[in-house]
């Protein structure tokens, strides 16, 4: 992931490299909890390739008054995925996901020349909220926030 699109991610692909197999099984058990969800798409057949991959967290602390809002992190499809669907269905999911855990907004940051990402996230119905952010990676870049509202949750399910 980091390799292939190095601008997508806040991590660098040094940092990823430097860790430990112990660190990464600690990382993949904090992946989905009472406050989060990790999707993860393969190709369907027993031991496939990993060919996608998006996160929703909801962001704490939350402001009274305010939505609650999760944060969309870790978006990812592999190359030969891309432009087939696989993205669209990962985000429909990563929606429900975010309103499964009770968010009203789903949030989410992308590099400012990180353009079919951008196009990407308008068709799924998020805009510029005009906030952004030095990119951590690239000081000189911004990263710009997006927000989409999300639909309100069934009651059965609250
Ligand atoms: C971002 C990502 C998940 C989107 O999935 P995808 O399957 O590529 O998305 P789609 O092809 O459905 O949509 C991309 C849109 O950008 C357009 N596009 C394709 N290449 C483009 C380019 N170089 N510049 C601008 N737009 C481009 C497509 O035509 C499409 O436009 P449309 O929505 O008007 O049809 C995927 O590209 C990816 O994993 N990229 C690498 C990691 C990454 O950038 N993650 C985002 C971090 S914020």
């Amino acid at each position: 992931m980091i390799a292939d699109t190095p601008m997508a991610y806040i991590e660098s692909l040094a940092s990823a490299r430097r860790q430990t197999e112990t660190q990464w099984q600690a990382r993949a058990g904090t992946m989905s909890g009472p406050d989060s969800i990790t999707l993860v798409a393969d190709d369907g057949t027993e031991g496939s390739r990993f060919c996608g991959l998006m996160r929703v967290v909801l962001r704490h602390p939350h402001a009274p008054g305010t939505p609650l809002q999760a944060v969309l992190s870790s978006v990812y499809v592999a190359p030969e995925r891309r432009g087939l669907g696989l993205a669209d269905n990962l985000i429909d999911a990563a929606k429900e996901a975010a309103v499964e855990l009770g968010a009203e907004v789903l949030e989410l940051g992308v590099h400012e020349e990180n353009d079919r990402a951008k196009r990407f996230y308008q068709r799924h119905g998020f805009s510029l909220n005009g906030a952004s952010r030095s990119y951590p990676q690239h000081k000189s870049k911004r990263e710009l926030l997006m927000e989409c509202k999300l639909p309100e949750a069934p009651k059965e399910s609250r």
